[in-house]
């Protein structure tokens, strides 16, 4: 280990997050399954479900809706719900509590055209009056943690970030994630993280960064251009499960000495989680999908992603998935 140590906890609204680490909500990949699979890598502080609409929420049942099937261990677990209309808030807060959620977050950075048709996510961040109006509706609906997930705006301009994170706050958002991107930007694009540096001390939320973290360095380069309280990690968790616990350890000196387990291992494990938590029919979908990132880390990734993206069946894919890891260690 080399380097500064970071404050390794953080409280927020009386939720302790320790390390500072969360796993970012993804769609079709942060369902149950590979939040265990993170969590039990070490080093993830908190977790989001994937984004789920907030009109549907009260209709949907825990035990059947991939999207809500949550094992008690998975916790902290903050639900991440999508909306543009503050009707809809007041039934999906009451089903979190139901299903015993530890923290709400807003996604107000989706530039996905379904969600822009419906004046959602970062359409919503942009419509102030509106947006005023959903989160009063959720500060009034609970006392849990609030928190929003936005990207920098479409252009750069530190005073509207900064007046737009001081207007959360003011609303009663308890944390933000800053993905730190414009708008429309792709994921090629490399992250803007010093920008964030510009507003954070402005703000006295505490705030998570968020965008091309990919590595320890990489975690601690975000975190001292961007002043983060903590760091919230995508596509790099996917791709490799135990990235969780590797920062945690080098940046905040959590979990040292505990042993990484093999890739063949944990691919294994994730067809076992998606086993034990989803009906047949659920599982490859998801496994493929988990694999397209996973594969990307290994040399010769690409015949991994392949012979998974032409499985017909999970059988056959755990299958290939051992030929695969058996070829790559010789
Ligand atoms: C497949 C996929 C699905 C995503 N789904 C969501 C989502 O449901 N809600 C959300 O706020 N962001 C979503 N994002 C964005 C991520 O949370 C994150 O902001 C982005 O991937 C940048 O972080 P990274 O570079 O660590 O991956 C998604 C990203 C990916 C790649």
């Amino acid at each position: 280990m080399s380097g500064k140590i970071f404050k390794n906890k953080l409280v927020v609204r009386g939720l302790e997050i320790s390390p500072p680490i969360a796993l970012a909500p993804m769609v079709g990949i942060t369902h149950s399954a590979f939040r265990s699979l993170v969590q039990g890598e070490g080093g993830v502080g908190l977790l989001f479900t994937e984004m789920l609409a907030a009109k549907r929420l009260p209709h949907d049942s825990e035990l059947c809706s991939p999207l809500l099937i949550r094992d008690e261990s998975e916790k902290p677990l903050i639900y991440q719900i999508i909306t543009s209309n503050e009707v809809t808030i007041e039934p999906a807060v009451e089903k979190l509590h139901k299903l015993g959620a530890q923290g709400i977050d807003l996604n107000l950075g989706c530039p996905a055209p379904v969600q822009r048709r419906q004046g959602a996510g970062a359409i919503l961040a942009g419509n102030h009056k509106q947006l005023q109006k959903v989160l009063c509706s959720l500060r009034k609906s609970t006392e849990l943690p609030l928190s929003v997930k936005i990207r920098l705006g479409h252009r750069l301009a530190g005073d509207e970030l900064r007046s737009f994170c001081l207007f959360l706050e003011a609303e009663g958002v308890d944390m933000i994630t800053i993905h730190a991107r414009l708008n429309g930007e792709k994921f090629c694009r490399k992250p803007r993280w010093a920008v964030i540096g510009e507003i954070k001390d402005a703000v006295s939320v505490p705030i998570l960064a968020n965008g091309g973290i990919f590595s320890p360095a990489d975690a601690r380069r975000c975190i001292e251009l961007s002043g983060a309280d903590g760091v919230m990690i995508g596509r790099g968790a996917v791709e490799r499960p135990w990235l969780c616990g590797e920062i945690a350890r080098e940046l905040y000196g959590i979990g040292e000495g505990r042993k990484q387990t093999e890739s063949s291992e944990i691919y294994a494990q994730f067809i076992t989680l998606l086993e034990q938590r989803f009906a047949p029919e659920r599982r490859l979908g998801r496994l493929k999908q988990f694999t397209r990132y996973f594969a990307a880390s290994f040399p010769f990734g690409h015949h991994l992603a392949a012979s998974i993206q032409n499985s017909d069946c999970i059988e056959q894919a755990r299958r290939r998935a051992a030929i695969f890891f058996a070829r790559s260690m010789c």
